[in-house]
């Protein structure tokens, strides 16, 4: 790579022995051309940049249009998570579970030595350290990524705090470090031309829980290759988080602020792709005027039992990495505002001005445009072949610090605390708009049999329902069954045990159309969870749990029949008997694993059916 950027950053960073014998020895195994040691500096930002506008890797955008954001069309077959391609390496299969793909430590090592053998020669190594959580939090976590890749740099820089503050908390030696490895697994023969998005058809996303390694070949896109988001954050740290008492959830945070000025947290999982990024910051609809939403975070929640026995969360990560289709001035104006700048787009749709696009991005599309792949795209082609002209996975990478709506404490060293957790899926069927738990095992069974239709966020069939236990299911880094007893657990290290709650804003009526508006509107059922935190809301007992009545919810601002509300929130019990023989399947593939609160909870539910 450019002689420029890896001139001046050859020298080592870092005094810390264990971090430099590491970085030679992978650089003897990878034999990369240059050691580029990362500062984080905004100079070398720019250089990274330019570098990947050289290579067509970037384009850079209208700067009128969209300050300092650049464009970038990965590979056709590299496009989402890769789930089959990610392993957990412990050391016996059991302590994997059978959600997770398990295969031997020593024969992974082997194997990932093979790939990794000269896998970064004609390349430039990147040494990137990055801190999961504000530097100056206990509940942070250090990790360095090795990588081949400036594309990962740049998105890090966003997504995560990198560069010389780490390489102090590093040289202090005071945290464990996660090692992480990823290359693009395409080395370069001298003088050979590289190509717009390196990658190798072979892919491996692979955990050390033992060891908390990582090492990744073959991908450059999101989750398999910006390495603190999915594989630290969620599947190193949930074992981390159960060996040392707390959680790592794919959980978004919000705050909830009342006209009084009362403030609510509240952390909520959805699966990938179901609406967390909209739903962290919401703007209240019509009808709440003086109720504000502040957003903690959107996908990552690390969250710890303090010294008074409240739960309180940090969210590990520093920006977003939302998908990009549906994401609109109307669905979500905060997110809007937040990549107006700054940003990284990747397999969106580049319009003629220097301009992005997305479908749902406006209710008229560019006349024409370039599609993700690149090819002429305008809406007549789009009618005719059904062509999208972004990839319904599409990103933006922006910064967390731009969104209007951050919470004035979402870089709080001791987090925010949490008074409800919320689950939801996508469900066209059966599950009503909102149920709370009766209790907190009850809670726990709830989040474990959630079920949602997948999503274009990871490979896979679209649509199909998918039980997907606290949206964790390809994000867990030990037995699922063991996970189930960590959260059955917790509740004795806490004095105030948040409420559970489950959501679905997808639910179908008879005509096949939603029912539920959702976007701003789900502030109704928002309002209804925090007066149950507060004890100020009536609910329902039903055999799920307590339910709203339709004169619990605040429907000012909004004219929604009766009859519909109670189509809704129906729980119709004949629906519910099957949805409950659908949760035995799970239960059958961990029952060695099973805490028994799981199996009382089932049976419970069963009787009052
Ligand atoms: C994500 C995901 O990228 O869950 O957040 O897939
Ligand atoms: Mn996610």
């Amino acid at each position: 790579m450019s002689a420029t950027v890896a001139s001046t950053h050859t020298t080592p960073l870092s005094k810390n022995k264990h971090l430099l014998r590491w970085v030679e020895k992978m650089a003897e195994l990878t034999q990369p051309d240059h050691i580029h040691w990362v500062d984080g500096s905004e100079e070398e930002n720019e250089l990274l940049c330019d570098e990947l506008v050289k290579k067509g890797t970037f384009i850079r955008l209208n700067e009128e249009l969209w300050p300092n954001c650049y464009y970038a069309r990965s590979d056709e077959s590299d496009v989402a998570r890769v789930e089959d391609r990610t392993f957990i390496c412990s050391l016996s299969k059991d302590a994997a579970g059978p959600t997770n793909n398990w295969e031997d430590p020593y024969v992974m090592r082997r194997r990932l030595k093979g790939l990794f053998n000269g896998c970064m020669r004609g390349r430039t190594m990147y040494v990137l350290p990055f801190s999961m959580g504000p530097i100056d939090s206990p509940m942070s976590q250090i990790g360095v990524e090795l990588t081949d890749s400036a594309y990962v740099v740049v998105n890090m820089r966003i997504m995560a705090r990198i560069g010389l503050d780490v390489f102090k908390i590093i040289d202090q030696d005071i945290k464990r470090v996660v090692p992480c490895m990823h290359s693009v697994g395409v080395p370069l023969a001298r003088g050979q031309k590289d190509v717009r998005w390196p990658c190798n058809k072979e892919k491996y996303i692979v955990h050390f829980p033992e060891t908390r390694e990582i090492w990744s070949f073959g991908s450059g896109y999101g989750g398999n290759a910006l390495l603190g988001k999915k594989c630290f954050a969620l599947r190193i740290a949930s074992t981390i988080a159960r060996d040392e008492g707390w959680m790592a959830e794919h959980m978004l945070i919000l705050g909830v602020e009342d006209p009084k000025g009362e403030k609510t947290y509240v952390a909520a999982a959805f699966p990938s792709a179901c609406g967390k990024t909209n739903f962290a910051m919401m703007i209240p609809p019509r009808g709440f005027e003086g109720w504000k939403v502040t957003c903690v975070g959107d996908d990552i929640a690390w969250i710890k039992p303090d010294a008074n026995g409240q739960l309180r969360a940090i969210n590990p990560e520093a920006g977003f990495f939302g998908v990009a289709p549906g994401t609109s001035a109307k669905t979500n104006p905060n997110a809007m505002a937040t990549l107006a700048r700054n940003s990284i787009f990747t397999n969106v749709a580049l319009t003629p001005e220097g301009g992005v696009w997305w479908e749902g991005m406006s209710d008229d599309p560019p006349a024409e445009c370039l599609d993700w792949r690149g090819n002429k795209w305008t809406p007549q082609i789009a009618k005719e072949t059904g062509a999208k002209a972004a990839h319904p996975n599409a990103r933006f990478t922006s910064p967390a610090s731009q969104c209007p709506v951050i919470d004035p404490d979402w870089e709080n060293p001791n987090g925010v605390p949490i008074s409800a957790i919320i689950f939801g899926g996508r469900r066209a069927r059966t599950i009503p708009l909102v149920y709370q738990a009766f209790n907190w095992s009850g809670g726990v069974y709830i989040g474990a049999t959630m079920g949602s239709e997948m999503t274009a966020a990871a490979a896979g069939t679209v649509g199909k329902v998918r039980r997907d236990p606290m949206a964790m299911l390809p994000f867990c880094g030990y037995h699922m069954g063991d996970y189930f007893r960590h959260w059955i657990k917790m509740q004795r290290s806490l004095t105030i045990t948040p409420r559970i709650f489950h959501v679905n804003w997808f639910r179908k009526g008879e005509d096949g159309k939603f029912l539920w508006p959702g976007y701003s509107e789900n502030m109704r059922v928002l309002k209804w969870i925090v007066d149950r935190v507060h004890g100020h809301a009536r609910a329902n007992e039903t055999p799920i749990g307590w339910t709203p009545k339709y004169d619990d919810i605040q429907w000012k601002g909004l004219d929604f029949p009766r009859e519909k509300f109670e189509e809704l929130q129906k729980v119709d019990r004949g629906a519910w008997k099957s949805e409950v023989m659908d949760h035995e399947e799970l239960f059958i593939e961990l029952h060695d694993h099973l805490p028994p609160e799981m199996i009382y909870e089932r049976e419970l539910l069963i009787c009052r059916l």
